[in-house]
């Protein structure tokens, strides 16, 4: 009813729905990018939707992204936002379970394993996990048979799903942690990661298989880091066999002097193993679909591996850190598929406290504001700036010249932007910059921005480098759609990639 009356002007507009507390969940769940554009050609940039009896107020384009990421953490709050989802899933004591200011604390200790030494060792591992993948695997027979002449096909995103989660696991995990995970530590991760599912956001214990699911596993798992824990504790001599991040997150304290507790070293890790899952994993599939579409574009990659790291007997060698951080072809072919398929569409922040939005936000003439009302939520959507047209020229054509380019359009519009010192945001491989008006934010931005993103180019580097040097890739079917009823979007099937050994010589 409330909808047939006059709309209150001194608050964002409302997208009209039929169904009362479920609103517009339906629109926006299928594909929130249509969903966003069609009322973005309706209100402007700033309106509010009724996601189940909650109110989101979406701010798009690069100020809308400054807005959302860029404002007070006091009124924009992540914790009230993220923790029914999450805090079952890592657990009650990390995370947005806990005030930010002990959780940003956390984010410190575990830099510990995301340091350019740290890098350097991991690079070797994720290849010798690459490797052992292709060669052992039984579902990678022609690989394995050793046959160049032999066509296999796989599923793009179940491969990536698994190498990540191995590739994850032996570097920020340890060396020991690793070894102990086996076919049953991985079904229960898996029971564990069906607890991310869109409409644990706004309910945390609905009593459904999924969660209880969840639960158990999340018991499970932390049993398993605990024990390792408690065993290293009794024998502290098999501890300094490889002093891995377990010891490091051990060893931590607070500012006030508490030391961490075995429980939150464990439900650190499952964090962190989990945080970086389904983004990387959904990332590296698509780009080996974009790559295995185009084989002109996976040959000049390969010359690419040629000119790197091949020795002149046909064999490789080993792929390093800071060789990666060269690899400027690849380097453009993972930032463009992160513009056009960002894993994390849309970043929400819970109000705290009545917000003004400046209606400029939406029709850059009015010099009013919006109230956005205590208790609704905001939204930034990275995937819409990164194709929005007035910054991007054919927004959702895959090109990835437009980052090799220096002078082309993409290059040329970043270029205007700055953090918010107006430093010239670095938009080089890893880049750190915390602009928060930036129309390309696919690792976030501001005081929650992504702490993975030189890990992750790490590992999809290596893995897909490892890829093309050992494997011609193709496709039969087009480059699939994205897939936005998985929490974090994925490639739509079907995404069967064709692959087949290479010969030393080609
Ligand atoms: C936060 C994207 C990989 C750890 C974020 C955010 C985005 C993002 C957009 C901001 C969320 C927000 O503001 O609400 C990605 C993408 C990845 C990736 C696209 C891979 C391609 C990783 C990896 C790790 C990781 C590998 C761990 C090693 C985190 C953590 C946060 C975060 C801990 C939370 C920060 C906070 O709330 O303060 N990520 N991420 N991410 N990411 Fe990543």
């Amino acid at each position: 009813i409330s909808q047939l009356l006059p709309a209150d002007p001194s608050k964002p507009p409302l997208v009209f729905h039929w169904l009362p507390f479920v609103g517009s969940a339906v629109q926006y769940g299928m594909d929130p990018l249509t969903f966003f554009a069609e009322n973005q050609r309706k209100f402007g940039n700033v309106f509010t939707f009724v996601l189940f009896g909650r109110k989101v107020t979406v701010c798009l384009g690069p100020q809308g992204n400054n807005f959302v990421l860029g404002g007070k953490s006091t009124v924009f709050n992540a914790e009230d936002a993220y923790q029914h989802l999450t805090a079952p899933i890592f657990g009650d004591d990390v995370v947005y379970a806990i005030p930010n200011e002990k959780f940003m604390e956390q984010k410190k200790f575990v830099k510990w394993a995301l340091n350019t030494d740290a890098f350097r060792s991991y690079a070797g591992l994720i290849e010798h996990e690459a490797t052992e993948f292709l060669n052992h695997d039984s579902n990678y027979k022609a690989y394995q048979s050793g046959k160049t002449d032999e066509w296999g096909t796989v599923d793009a995103l179940e491969m990536l799903a698994e190498l990540t989660i191995l590739t994850a696991a032996r570097t920020l995990q340890g060396k020991e942690i690793r070894s102990r995970m086996d076919k049953t530590f991985a079904h229960t991760l898996s029971d564990l990661d069906g607890g991310f599912v869109p409409i644990n956001f706004l309910f945390r214990n609905l009593p459904l298989p999924h969660n209880w699911r969840r639960d158990a596993a999340h018991k499970k798992i932390s049993q398993f880091y605990v024990d390792i824990i408690k065993r290293r504790r009794e024998n502290r001599r098999d501890d300094e066999a490889e002093y891995d991040i377990v010891n490091a997150l051990r060893d931590q304290k607070y500012r006030g002097g508490d030391p961490v507790t075995d429980s939150e070293v464990g439900h650190m890790l499952i964090a962190l193993l989990m945080a970086g899952q389904h983004t990387s994993m959904s990332t590296g599939s698509w780009t080996l679909l974009h790559i295995a579409a185009d084989p002109e574009l996976g040959e000049k990659l390969f010359a690419e591996q040629v000119q790197h790291f091949r020795r002149p007997d046909g064999t490789w060698n080993p792929i390093t850190y800071d060789e990666t951080k060269d690899l400027p072809l690849l380097d453009a072919v993972i930032r463009e598929t992160l513009r056009i398929h960002p894993p994390i569409h849309s970043i929400l922040r819970h109000v705290r406290d009545n917000v003004p939005v400046p209606q400029s936000l939406s029709a850059p003439s009015e010099n009013g504001t919006y109230v956005i009302p205590k208790g609704y939520y905001v939204l930034a959507s990275p995937a819409m700036s990164q194709t929005d047209a007035t910054v991007w020229d054919r927004p959702f054509e895959f090109d990835y010249t437009r980052w090799t380019d220096n002078t082309g359009f993409a290059a040329q519009a970043l270029n205007e932007y700055t953090d918010e010192s107006g430093e010239k945001i670095d938009f080089g491989f890893g880049a750190v910059s915390k602009g928060t008006n930036s129309p390309y934010q696919p690792f976030g931005a501001g005081r929650h921005r992504c702490i993975g993103e030189q890990f992750a180019y790490l590992q999809l580097s290596t893995i897909i480098s490892k890829f093309l040097q050992e494997l011609e890739l193709r496709m039969d079917t087009p480059v699939p759609r994205n897939n936005y009823q998985t929490m974090i979007a994925t490639p739509d099937s079907p995404r069967m990639i064709r692959y087949r050994r290479r010969t030393p010589a080609n």
